[in-house]
């Protein structure tokens, strides 16, 4: 594996959660694969879950780990060509990443989308450019449209807590008071239209995602509609996709959040969410404290998507 930044990078998605399984088993037998080899991990954004269980999986993996924080410490980075740098930015990306590049074998990059300009975020121009000028192998922790290391760490976690061989995920829409990006539900539905799940999207109407990743998902406005019979509810929130409203903020509707009463419309459903939460916005206390939530093995088992990621990387060197 060169790059990880979407679904179809896993190949087969069976095989790829049996691996999975497997390394859970079995954390520290691959530790011959890392030895001598760097990871390095640059953020753009602030994280806990992401920083802490991919630096775990490249230690399980026996790498020596690098962490660089842009906005911490690091020279601030212009992105554009053609600017003249004569403001607050010292050093340019495409100097940067070959440098970084020089000192590790395998890079993560956390970018978030900034909500300036549809096209650039959807281009994921930071990421790509750590993928043409870094000449290593490349994955996503994060960037402007998809969190694949989250969407592979949640197919792993349904795939453990399923009761039945098609279960019915329910991806819902939640209030949240900043604008968030569409990366998470994205990554999420690209994984979902892969495995062998009845998945349904729900949202007020505005907040229809890319049809690049929605695919043949079923679309239900009507929320307690969709969650009638769920399996697993995803709560998550995001700001608007679709012009002339990207980045925007439509509805702050309380109706939204995830409660005891709406999880009784589900079939005794668990619920997950990729973590930081905004509690009694996105889901009440009681849901995100009950038997049924699953967020902390759902966030455990992001060290097993990364570990199973990085040692892909590692065995194609
Ligand atoms: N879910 C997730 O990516 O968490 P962090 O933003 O804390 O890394």
């Amino acid at each position: 594996m060169k790059t990880y930044t979407n679904v179809k990078d896993l190949g087969n998605i069976e095989e790829a959660i049996k691996e999975a399984l497997e390394v859970k088993k079995n954390k520290f037998g691959y530790k011959h694969l890392g030895e001598n080899k760097t990871l390095l991990m640059v953020f753009f954004n602030s994280s806990l879950r992401t920083r802490l269980s991919t630096q775990k999986a490249g230690i399980n993996l026996g790498m020596n780990t690098m962490v660089l924080d842009i906005n911490q410490g690091a020279w601030k980075l212009e992105t554009e060509r053609g600017v003249v740098m004569d403001g607050d930015k010292s050093e340019h990306l495409l100097e940067a990443i070959p440098v970084m590049g020089n000192y590790c074998d395998i890079i993560g990059v956390r970018a978030f989308a900034q909500f300036e300009n549809k096209e650039d975020d959807y281009q994921e121009k930071i990421l790509n450019q750590f993928i043409q000028y870094s000449g290593k192998p490349v994955f996503s922790m994060e960037a402007a449209t998809g969190h694949p290391l989250q969407a592979f760490a949640d197919l792993i976690t349904i795939e453990e807590y399923k009761k039945t061989d098609h279960p019915k995920v329910v991806m819902t829409w939640a209030p949240h008071p900043k604008a968030l990006p569409q990366a998470v539900p994205n990554s999420f539905a690209d994984f979902m239209n892969e495995a062998n799940v009845d998945f349904v999207i729900t949202h007020p109407e505005g907040y229809e995602l890319d049809p690049k990743f929605v695919r043949g998902a079923r679309i239900e406005y009507d929320q307690d509609k969709a969650l009638e019979g769920a399996d697993f509810v995803y709560a998550k929130n995001w700001a608007a996709y679709q012009d002339p409203n990207y980045g925007k903020i439509l509805s702050k509707d309380m109706s939204w959040t995830v409660t005891k009463e709406k999880m009784a419309l589900t079939n005794n459903a668990y619920f997950m969410h990729c973590l930081p939460v905004r509690r009694n916005m996105i889901v009440s206390d009681d849901v995100i404290e009950s038997p049924q939530s699953i967020v902390i093995q759902e966030a455990a088992n992001r060290e097993i998507s990364a570990q199973t990621v990085i040692k892909r990387m590692l065995e194609n060197l």
